[in-house]
């Protein structure tokens, strides 16, 4: 990373804090200190998200999906979602990969970026993911699966992890048996979604079948799925029995959720001014074009649930540079 971004992210992120106490849970040698983290999310968990979250308290940073040939083939894109900062550690990078030989190269490849955890992707739904074998569609390759993963371990010199859904679909729930195979072949850690790769994003997740996966391993589990409030964090705790939560679009405009903030408590005048920092970061990441395009999707969620963000989101959405972005929230005071 060029000196002067990483001047300017040790700026932003001064405020991360350094635990001292005991940590909430291992992740094999790697202690974790919180128990809400942010999900993974390709689109949305980048560096400039990720770090603002780790500052309002997520755990620890998992980077979005990457897949093992393009990690091999490099590209600036590719190391984008690879890049972290060093005040988000501990940092898991995610790959999706079905070929030990693909799977492992990309894997070492990561390494030199010295991430703390490399994560498996096993629940990706995409067709274009399944179709190559990668992501959910390893769910109904046992035997894979555990290949993989076993060689991983043995080559890795830090802890391997996997985040999961249910099942390929609701006639063949199998969680129990792949969060048994995967504790076997030496997991640190497992991320449960509490959905099957039918479901997609939608209907309601099963926390008490993530209930079961927490009874059936002794490595610690993360319980994903429909968290949207500080009450939802402790609830989901509670039930499951889990380690921690893991939150994904909930936390999407309401990082303040990792603080155990109501969003409703957040005024205008912070939500403005976070929404300002997030966005020059993304400018400041991907240059202006891209950073602007890239954050409508971030803005239009910070602004949701106050009164007259309908009126505003077109003119949000059509934003093309940061002028325009802060001209346009400037104009816009949400009628509370
Ligand atoms: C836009 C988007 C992108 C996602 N990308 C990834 C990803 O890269 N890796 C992954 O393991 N899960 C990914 N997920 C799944 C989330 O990590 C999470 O499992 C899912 O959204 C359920 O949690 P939630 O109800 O808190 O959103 C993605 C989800 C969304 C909505």
């Amino acid at each position: 990373m060029p000196e002067s971004r990483t001047t300017e992210y040790t700026k932003h992120t001064e405020n991360i804090h350094c635990e001292a106490s005991a940590p909430t849970f291992c992740i094999g040698s790697v202690p974790v200190y919180g128990d809400a983290i942010l999900a993974p999310m390709a689109g949305f968990s980048d560096l400039p998200f990720r770090a603002i979250c780790r500052e309002m308290g997520s755990a620890m940073s998992y980077s979005a999906c990457i897949t093992d040939v393009a990690v091999v083939h490099g590209g600036e894109r590719t190391s984008q979602i690879s890049d972290f900062l060093e005040a988000e550690r501990p940092v898991a990078l995610q790959l999706l990969g079905c070929r030990e030989h693909e799977l492992l190269a990309a894997a070492e490849k990561l390494m030199e970026q010295g991430p703390d955890i490399i994560d498996i992707n096993m629940g990706c739904p995409a067709r274009r993911v399944v179709s190559g074998g990668r992501g959910s569609a390893l769910l109904s390759e046992l035997s894979l699966a555990g290949r993989l993963i076993r060689r991983l371990v043995d080559r890795l010199p830090v802890p391997v992890t996997a985040k999961i859904r249910l099942g390929w679909d609701a006639q063949s729930r199998n969680y129990l048996d792949v969060a048994r195979l995967l504790e076997d072949s030496g997991v640190a850690l497992i991320a449960v979604h509490g959905r099957t790769r039918a479901q997609q994003y939608s209907g309601q997740a099963d926390w008490s079948a993530i209930a079961e996966v927490k009874q059936a391993v002794s490595v610690p589990v993360l319980a994903n799925g429909d968290v949207r409030t500080v009450e939802d964090i402790d609830r989901i705790i509670t039930v499951t029995g889990c380690e921690g939560a893991m939150i994904g679009r909930g936390a999407i405009g309401n990082p303040w959720l990792f603080a155990r903030r109501s969003v409703a408590d957040v005024l205008w005048p912070e939500r403005l001014a976070l929404i300002r920092r997030h966005a020059l970061w993304m400018v400041h990441y991907y240059g202006e074009r891209l950073g602007v395009v890239l954050f409508r999707k971030h803005v239009v969620k910070y602004v949701q649930g106050l009164p007259s963000a309908a009126q505003v989101r077109p003119a949000l959405l059509a934003c093309e540079s940061v002028g325009d972005l802060f001209a346009t929230l400037e104009a816009w005071t949400p009628e509370l």
